[in-house]
């Protein structure tokens, strides 16, 4: 069994802040540059699995980052990154100055040739405002920003369902997309585990944290002429289908 992340160097890169992976397409392709929107449990990290696998664009998730620093010992952890993980653990938002300063580390994931889906992040007005900036300075655009939607109830049903592998961090449901053995990762053969933000009080407190932060971020993308809405009911491979079908309007624009 493989250890590495997703099969792909690249998100080591990203998530352990390691120097930048090297690796270019080795054909030339269209490369995608996106940014998933969503409330907490939505499905954007599932989503972002099968659009690697269709699109080649590296999955970059700033709670991924979080979660890795966590399994580190204490003295490999900055205070700034101690307090980061306090806030995750209760449901909230880490810090602007935080979340920037670890995606400052790593902007050779930003400019790399394969593309990138940036999951959980930007997750405030200011991160979309610095996010902008940085891409800028690297002569890069966005392509489109993907915000799926889906009601609450059914939201909180995914959150309560959900394991995910503590190695390669892939993510399963046990309902809806168990893995093949119980408890074990189909990709790496770590063991799953449930997220200690996935209590019913973290859960209630990332909702707020994402109508009051996350939420305004439609707007600002909106009026970008960026922002693509999906629906995110059913399967996800239905759910991948509807956004890709959308994609392509922003290729030829
Ligand atoms: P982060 O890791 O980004 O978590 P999140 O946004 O809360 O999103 P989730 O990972 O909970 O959900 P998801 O939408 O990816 O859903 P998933 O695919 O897993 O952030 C965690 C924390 O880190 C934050 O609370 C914050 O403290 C901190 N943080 C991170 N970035 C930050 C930033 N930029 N600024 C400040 N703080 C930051 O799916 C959920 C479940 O549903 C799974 O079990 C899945 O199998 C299942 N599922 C998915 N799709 C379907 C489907 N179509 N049908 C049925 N089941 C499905």
């Amino acid at each position: 069994m493989s250890d590495t992340l997703q099969d792909k160097p690249d998100r080591a890169a990203w998530i352990k802040g390691a120097a930048g992976c090297n690796i270019e397409p080795a054909i030339p392709v269209r490369v995608w540059r996106l940014v998933l929107l969503g409330a907490p449990g939505v499905g954007k990290g599932t989503q972002a699995q099968l659009l690697t696998q269709a699109l080649g664009a590296c999955h970059l998730s700033t709670g991924d980052v979080f979660r890795n620093a966590k399994t580190c010992g204490p003295r490999e952890q900055s205070p700034p990154m101690r307090a980061a993980m306090e806030s995750m653990s209760k449901g909230q938002l880490v810090s602007d100055d935080t979340v920037l300063g670890i995606v400052r580390e790593r902007v050779k994931c930003l400019a790399c040739g394969c593309g990138f889906l940036l999951d959980g992040f930007p997750r405030t007005v200011a991160q979309a405002e610095a996010l902008a900036k940085v891409l800028d300075e690297k002569s890069i655009a966005l392509d489109a920003v993907l915000d799926y939607q889906l009601p609450i109830d059914e939201i909180v049903s995914r959150l309560g369902g959900r394991r995910t592998c503590a190695g390669c961090k892939a993510v399963y449901h046990i309902i809806s997309r168990p893995p093949a053995l119980s408890g074990v990762c189909d990709v790496c053969g770590h063991e799953l585990v449930q997220r200690e933000d996935d209590r019913p009080q973290s859960i209630r407190v990332r909702m707020e944290a994402y109508h009051r932060s996350t939420l305004p971020l439609t707007e600002f993308y909106r009026a970008r002429g960026l922002l693509l809405t999906i629906d995110a009911h059913g399967s996800a491979e239905q759910v991948l289908v509807r956004a890709l079908k959308q994609l392509p309007a922003v290729a030829t624009a």
